[in-house]
């Protein structure tokens, strides 16, 4: 991607700031982002072709043409679903309905979009694949991310969209704001004797590095000709509790209690998949193969969230 005038929803955040990072040598880019905390985007401020909005998608109205939107925005907080279910209608299905809105009255046709392993729900296929179905999603989020796939889709056909929408395993890396490694090192910071795990430990999950996942939907985004469902993830699984010993051996710490507070069902939370691996063959088919498979994406995470404390 080169050359484009490129809207980034969200981009102040962890995986919108890698984003800025890897497009802003070769071409201009907007953030709109309504947080205030930008420690991660800091570094492009004085850049010229760095331009920040710092706005509440809710409320502001875009009035300029983008090449490209790659729409990121959205409440990422998983967790919080079951007690406020309506953050994740406004936050995630409002708020893209609103760029999507954009998108036709300002005649944008090309988008990346970051949807969720969640739309799944529980799929007893695993690796999944993206034609698993029906999606019967466990959680607010889920669902959320299941009708802006389902909007995209519908405008897509009605306004010649273009549009990668990319389902996420766990992404994990530098500039994490949120995620069991953020949890975790910030539990362990409070008190390196003890660590709160949610759930029983025995959860797994496929993570996938920042680096590669920012990388994949270049790669393919440039490859597919229309719409299309793609997910993004890795070969194989890391446990809850292998992350808790990859974080307490990289700070250096012996004889850590681990409590786990085996949640609703073992889960981390109401809402939680317990076990989640996407298959990747259709990212590999579209000539994407990661640098890093999933417990080496969870040991560099480790290492890179905590250099920046
Ligand atoms: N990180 C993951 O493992 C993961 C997995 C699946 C899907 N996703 C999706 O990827 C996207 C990016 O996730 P992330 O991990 O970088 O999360 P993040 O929370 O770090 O980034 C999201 C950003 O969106 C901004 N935002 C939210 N609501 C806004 C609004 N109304 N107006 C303006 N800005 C708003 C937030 O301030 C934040 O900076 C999200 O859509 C998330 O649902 C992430």
């Amino acid at each position: 991607m080169n050359g484009k005038k490129i809207l980034i929803t969200g981009g102040a955040g962890f995986i919108g700031s890698n984003m800025v990072e890897a497009l802003l040598n070769d071409n201009d880019i907007t953030v709109i982002d309504f947080t205030d905390d930008v420690k991660y985007i800091k570094g492009f401020l004085e850049d010229k072709n760095f331009h920040f909005i710092n706005e509440d998608l809710l409320k502001y109205e875009i009035k300029e043409h983008f090449d490209i939107i790659i729409h990121l925005a959205a409440n990422s907080d998983v967790r919080s679903g079951s007690e406020n279910p309506m953050l994740d209608f406004s936050e995630n299905v409002v708020l893209t309905q609103n760029i999507l809105e954009y998108m036709r009255k300002y005649d944008v046709n090309d988008m990346i979009f970051s949807s969720s392993s969640t739309v799944f729900g529980e799929a007893p296929i695993m690796p999944t694949p993206e034609s698993y179905g029906p999606c019967m999603p466990i959680s607010s989020y889920g669902a959320s991310k299941l009708a802006n796939e389902a909007f995209i889709s519908a405008y897509s056909h009605y306004y010649g969209i273009k549009a990668s929408i990319f389902r996420f395993a766990n992404i994990v890396g530098k500039n994490s704001t949120h995620g069991v490694i953020h949890d975790f090192i910030i539990k362990l910071k409070r008190n390196p004797k003890e660590l709160e795990i949610l759930g029983d430990g025995t959860q797994r999950k496929s993570y996938m590095h920042v680096s590669d996942c920012i990388n994949a939907m270049i790669t393919i985004h440039e490859k597919i000709k229309k719409t299309d469902i793609i997910n993004l993830g890795n070969h194989g699984t890391t446990s809850v509790k292998t992350i808790a010993d990859y974080v307490t051996s990289a700070m250096g710490l012996k004889n850590v209690k681990y409590n786990y507070t085996g949640g609703f069902n073992g889960r981390g939370w109401k809402g939680d998949i317990k076990y989640a691996e996407l298959s990747i063959d259709k990212m590999e088919s579209l000539g994407y193969k990661n640098k890093y498979n999933s417990d080496e994406s969870v040991k560099l995470a480790v290492s890179e969230i905590l250099n920046q404390y």
